[in-house]
């Protein structure tokens, strides 16, 4: 018995000696990708009671030399009921950037989301009057440290057009809150770079849409630089083809192109009653192809990158476990979209991307 239990424990350590694990002085997937495209993440800085910059491994955040503020920077966050100001969780997300010297991607200033009632509950005039004053104060506090501002978020709906349960969009009557959001922007910073952010861009009808409102709301001459494409995608959805589609379809129309919110569900994206699944070797190996395959195309593309975001700093953090189909659900369903797992340890899928 103790033959086999002294086995076991050489065993246990000759393969841990192969559990993959970052070393201090390893190559890190920013330095990586130098020559491709700054590599970054979201960061929470305490709001919804999770804050990744003070709960993640130095090593886990060294590898990224891009930030951008899951939630601190929406409005609901910023703004209080009082139309006033709540700083607190942007500034501390903007001292850890500093402190680190890294590219900053604001997100975001104009959503369907997160937006308190206050802002749009008035007409059409002082709508634009709120929407102007927001971004004017925000842009102005962040101009030295932000480079680009996802300006509008999701303007556009899936299948028919505009976003019409936009409270913008009601308060307006209409989507000129979008043009003007992009001009307000412009006017508080001439040098920030402003993109328009949107998911599922990959679907032909949704991406001509998008098209179409840059070309009828004269965005281009607005402000609009960039076009943000969220990839929030899982293991067989989109095609490669479909996103070196998209990636193309805005980089010839003179924008810059953006990953913006890259992780990869490994449920279906639409059926909400999949049961929790296991991240087992066979899972890990799939997530692990998809992840190779993506990064390949955009190492592929990267002369039309400008950068690319994860959505998510390790599993345990991502907004997928509480996300199913369309809809939160507080019960957690355990997901695993991202390069590190949920012991921040490094996945497959990262070795594989850092693998060439
Ligand atoms: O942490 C709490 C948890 O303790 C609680 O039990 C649970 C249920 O109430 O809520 C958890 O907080 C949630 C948080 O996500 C978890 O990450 C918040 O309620 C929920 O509002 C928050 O949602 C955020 C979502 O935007 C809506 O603002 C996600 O963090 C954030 O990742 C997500 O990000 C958006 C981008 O901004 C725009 N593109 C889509 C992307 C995904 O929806």
């Amino acid at each position: 018995m103790n033959q086999i239990k002294n086995l076991l424990i050489v065993l246990m350590f000759f393969l841990s000696q192969f559990s993959f694990s970052i070393s201090p002085n390893k190559e890190t997937l920013s330095q990586k990708y130098s020559d491709y495209f700054p590599v970054g993440t979201c960061l929470s800085a305490g709001e919804f009671g999770s804050n990744s910059i003070k709960n993640t491994d130095t090593e886990l955040l060294n590898q990224y030399n891009l930030f951008v503020a899951e939630n601190s920077m929406k409005p609901e966050l910023l703004r209080t009921d009082n139309r006033g100001w709540n700083w607190n969780y942007a500034d501390s997300f903007i001292k850890y950037t500093r402190s680190r010297g890294v590219k900053v991607r604001g997100h975001v200033l104009v959503w369907h989301q997160m937006t308190p009632w206050w802002m749009t509950a008035g007409g059409k005039s002082e709508a634009k009057k709120v929407l102007t004053d927001h971004i004017n104060k925000l842009v102005k506090r962040y101009k030295n440290d932000i480079y680009c501002w996802d300006v509008v978020n999701e303007g556009v709906s899936d299948v028919y057009g505009y976003r019409k349960d936009s409270p913008w969009y009601k308060a307006y009557g209409g989507p000129e809150y979008i043009g003007d959001a992009f001009i307000a922007a412009r006017n508080a910073d001439p040098d920030c770079l402003l993109f328009y952010n949107d998911y599922n861009l990959t679907m032909p009808n949704k991406r001509s849409m998008v098209k179409k409102m840059i070309r009828d709301l004269d965005l281009i001459n607005k402000g609009l630089d960039g076009i943000g494409i969220q990839a929030h995608w899982s293991l067989n959805w989109p095609s490669i083809s479909a996103i070196e589609k998209t990636i193309n379809t805005f980089y010839e129309m003179g924008l810059l192109v953006e990953i913006t919110e890259l992780d990869i569900t490994c449920y279906s994206p639409i059926r909400e009653n999949e049961k929790e699944k296991k991240y087992d070797s066979k899972l890990e190996d799939k997530l692990a192809k998809r992840y190779k395959e993506i990064f390949e195309l955009f190492r592929k593309n990267a002369e039309k990158i400008n950068s690319v975001t994860m959505w998510g700093i390790s599993d345990n953090e991502s907004w997928l476990n509480h996300f199913r189909g369309f809809n939160f659900y507080n019960e957690v369903r355990a997901n695993y979209p991202l390069i590190f797992d949920k012991d921040q340890k490094p996945k497959k899928a990262y070795k594989e991307i850092m693998d060439f």
